[in-house]
């Protein structure tokens, strides 16, 4: 049995949609389940990822996990995975993550970091998805697409290789039902870099509408999104948009070589969401 966590998550809902279409034998973990409708033939149970002794009816009978790198996961999680008879992690990690550093840069890089060396020292197979900047992060931007044809925001050149959800959904259930994926961290990422701006240029393609982003001035974005998301949080991703500037992230082949096809581009995921702008 597969085990997905972070089922109801945008990623992990794909995760077990998929899974469940071809007919393999699924558990999706939420801590309200019942909150949720499943897809056909999906088994639902409780548990919290931070809070290993919740898990045991969860890892019952599991052999695989799709693991979403939930805050408080720990140690305790891998001994239970292990203890439970788990053979094999598929982790959700960041493309922060740089192995050419002892100590990440960053609470983000830090944070995946600190789980993949968690599995890396365990008894588990394990298989890293570092993903990359989602798609779905521009969803917040609808706020002000919604009201006109600017989005305000910081850093017009940050650049990223944006990635569709569905992709790193496709790369969890190949690493999961798929051989020859073991000790391997595939960075998952779109199909081309994007500035904020090129980001908005293609809103407005797909909506009919000229959407342009207007940079602002990053102590006042601080102040704006500072309502909604931690300060070190905040900084790190601010840091990592302003060093995309001269150092962005690369694109990476390794959708197309898990899954056998193209990385969506992110026209497509506009396409997809295009209500919400
Ligand atoms: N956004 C990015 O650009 C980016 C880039 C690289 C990596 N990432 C990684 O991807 C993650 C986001 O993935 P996502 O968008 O698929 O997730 P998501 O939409 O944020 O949802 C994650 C799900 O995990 C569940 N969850 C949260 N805490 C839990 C806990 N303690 N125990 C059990 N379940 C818990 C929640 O479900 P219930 O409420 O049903 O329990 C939630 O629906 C980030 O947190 C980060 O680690 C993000």
């Amino acid at each position: 049995m597969i085990l997905i966590t972070g089922a109801t998550g945008n990623v992990g809902r794909i995760v077990v949609e998929r899974l469940a279409a071809e007919g393999h034998d699924v558990q999706a973990l939420s801590r309200r389940p019942s909150q949720t409708e499943w897809p056909f033939g999906v088994q639902a149970v409780e548990g919290d990822l931070s809070d290993a002794a919740s898990l045991g009816p969860a890892l019952e009978g599991v052999e695989s996990v799709y693991l979403f790198p939930a805050p408080g996961l720990g140690a305790d999680f891998v001994a239970a995975a292990e203890a439970a008879g788990v053979r094999h992690v598929v982790l959700l990690s960041s493309g922060a993550v740089d192995d050419d550093l002892d100590v990440q840069d960053g609470p983000i890089a830090t944070r995946h970091f600190e789980i993949e060396h968690l599995l890396r020292a365990s008894g588990l197979r394990w298989t890293f998805l570092r993903a990359d900047t989602f798609a779905v992060n521009s969803l917040p931007w609808g706020y002000q697409t919604k009201n006109g044809d600017e989005i305000r925001g910081a850093y017009a050149e940050a650049a990223a290789p944006v990635v569709h959800e569905a992709d790193i959904a496709d790369a969890a259930v190949a690493a999961l039902t798929t051989e020859g994926h073991d000790g391997k961290a595939y960075r998952i990422t779109g199909p081309e870099l994007l500035t904020h701006a090129d980001q908005a240029r293609i809103l407005g393609e797909v909506l009919g509408r000229p959407i342009r982003y207007v940079e602002i001035d990053v102590e006042q974005v601080r102040r704006q999104m500072g309502a909604f998301v931690p300060a070190p949080i905040l900084a790190d991703i601010l840091k990592f948009w302003e060093r995309s500037l001269e150092h962005p992230h690369a694109v990476s082949p390794d959708v197309e070589t898990l899954t056998g096809h193209k990385a969506r581009d992110f026209r497509s995921w506009v396409e997809e969401h295009a209500d919400a702008f």
